[in-house]
């Protein structure tokens, strides 16, 4: 159903992991088609959209107090909300009942149906009534095949090549939000890989909540990512979140060889004591994991490895923390996300374990060990001063125009003073490293 002129504003806000942000570009590009148009100006839309995490209580607050917002732009004027994403598949009857706010809400595997309920919502708006309208089925096929995300501008270019997650790991409320895992067709991923290219993007990131579990036919990650890689005109692929229980030799080596595959392995750990790592459903013990570190250094010399970790999971004791925190100083990640354990309702920790970690414990172990791996990462970029390394340019650095900034190949930040010279984003450069903190390295 096309919208009646005049043509609709929507603004959209992303929340989340990367798989959002990838599907707000598929939403912009569905909506586009069917006659909408976009702004960035919240103020000027007639159609905000909310695309949302679950993941952790933190998550849900942040969109909470941005909807509240939202409140007081429609008391002011006309205006269809829709939210979309993990907290409305994930909160669909709290949302559906209780949020009058609300006039659309649709899940992650439901965004074809998108245009007709904003298109129904703004007509009921505009003869002064409201017509709300929910699409929050999960689908066992949908990979939104056929459509050429609307992207971001920038030197990287999303593409989802799986979704969902079968992994059921008891903390994690995702398979819950995005359903089963599926894969795309691989001829469709290169299409859209060349495409982007063309068009210009430097970076592709190989996307999925266990992007390495691809499956397709003959296919598998291995293979993907390789013909992902000779994509004509391409400078670096990267891929995120892989699980390490999908860590062939043939993929490793894919890293390793590949001159455009980047030296980076993100390799969520989640705890380092194995009572621990059993309740979480993770398929791994903590000397499992640190052999496939071992061969993963081994055949990919000078590899960027990072890490997820979650403290003060139900039932960790001490000892378990101590046993993550001598896991971490073993592995010397390049650097970590550590995140609170967070109860999700009807996972399968919500089920059968007790959320029994005092607040204040799981805040001084977050911090023990966020202090850890500071420590860790600062040695490490350290180790990498005098060093040349060749840096994708980003854009200008965040604090100051003066300042380029881009990434290694390993994903670190490196900033530089620009003099006069000019940086065009997307081209790389080599500088020597003279200096590094914990979050940054400094080039000539
Ligand atoms: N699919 C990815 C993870 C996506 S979620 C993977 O398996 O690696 C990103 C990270 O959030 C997870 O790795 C985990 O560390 C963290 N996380 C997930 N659920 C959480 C919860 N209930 N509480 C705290 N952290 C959580
Ligand atoms: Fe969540 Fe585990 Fe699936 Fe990752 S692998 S999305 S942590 S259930
Ligand atoms: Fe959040 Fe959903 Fe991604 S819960 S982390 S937006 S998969």
């Amino acid at each position: 159903m096309t919208p009646k002129s005049p043509i609709p504003q929507v603004h959209i806000e992303t929340f989340g992991c990367q798989m959002n942000e990838s599907d707000s570009e598929l939403v912009r590009s569905m909506l586009k088609r069917e006659g909408f148009a976009f702004t960035e100006d919240r103020e000027r839309a007639d159609v905000v959209l909310v695309n949302t995490c679950a993941i952790r209580e933190n998550a849900h607050k942040k969109i909470y107090a941005h909807l509240s917002e939202l409140k007081g732009l429609k008391k002011r004027r006309p205006l269809v909300v829709g939210v979309l994403g993990c907290m409305a598949q994930n909160l669909k009857n709290e949302l559906a009942e209780k949020e009058p706010l609300v006039d659309v809400l649709a899940g992650p595997d439901a965004y074809r149906q998108l245009p007709m309920l904003l298109s129904t919502a703004l007509e009921a708006q505009e003869q002064g009534f409201s017509q709300k309208g929910f699409a929050l089925d999960l689908s066992e096929y949908e990979t939104y095949e056929g459509i050429m995300p609307d992207r971001d501008s920038g030197v990287n270019a999303w593409i989802t090549v799986m979704r969902g997650c079968d992994n059921f790991c008891s903390f994690c409320v995702v398979p819950y939000t995005r359903g089963r895992e599926r894969s795309r067709d691989p001829e469709n991923i290169l299409v859209e890989a060349r495409e982007a290219v063309a068009r210009g993007f430097k970076q592709i990131t190989l996307l999925g909540q266990n992007v390495n579990s691809y499956c397709a036919g003959e296919w598998d990650f291995a293979k993907l990512i390789r013909a992902v890689a000779d994509t004509l005109g391409i400078d670096r692929v990267r891929f995120t979140s892989p699980h390490p229980k999908d860590f062939p030799i043939a993929l490793i080596e894919a890293i390793a060889t590949h001159p455009k595959v980047c030296k980076h392995v993100h390799l969520p750990l989640q705890a380092g004591s194995d009572r621990i790592l059993d309740l979480m459903g993770r398929t791994y013990t903590g000397a499992e994991y640190l052999a496939l570190v071992d061969r993963i250094r081994q055949t990919i010399p000078g590899v960027v490895l990072t890490t997820d970790i979650i403290c003060g999971f139900c039932t960790e004791s001490d000892q378990d923390f101590q046993d993550t925190c001598r896991m971490v100083e073993r592995v010397r990640f390049d650097s970590a996300f550590i995140f609170k354990y967070s109860e999700r309702k009807n996972t399968i920790a919500a089920r059968k374990y007790p959320d029994d970690v005092p607040e204040h414990i799981k805040g001084a172990r977050i911090s023990k060990l966020m202090e850890i791996q500071r420590q860790i990462t600062l040695e490490r970029n350290r180790e990498l001063i005098g060093k040349k390394l060749v840096i994708l340019v980003d854009r200008d650095a965040t604090r100051s125009s003066t300042q380029g900034m881009g990434k290694t190949d390993g994903n670190i930040t490196v900033v530089w003073d620009k003099g006069t010279s000019h940086f065009v984003p997307g081209t790389l450069i080599t500088k020597r490293i003279f200096d590094a903190s914990a979050a940054t390295l400094y080039g000539e």
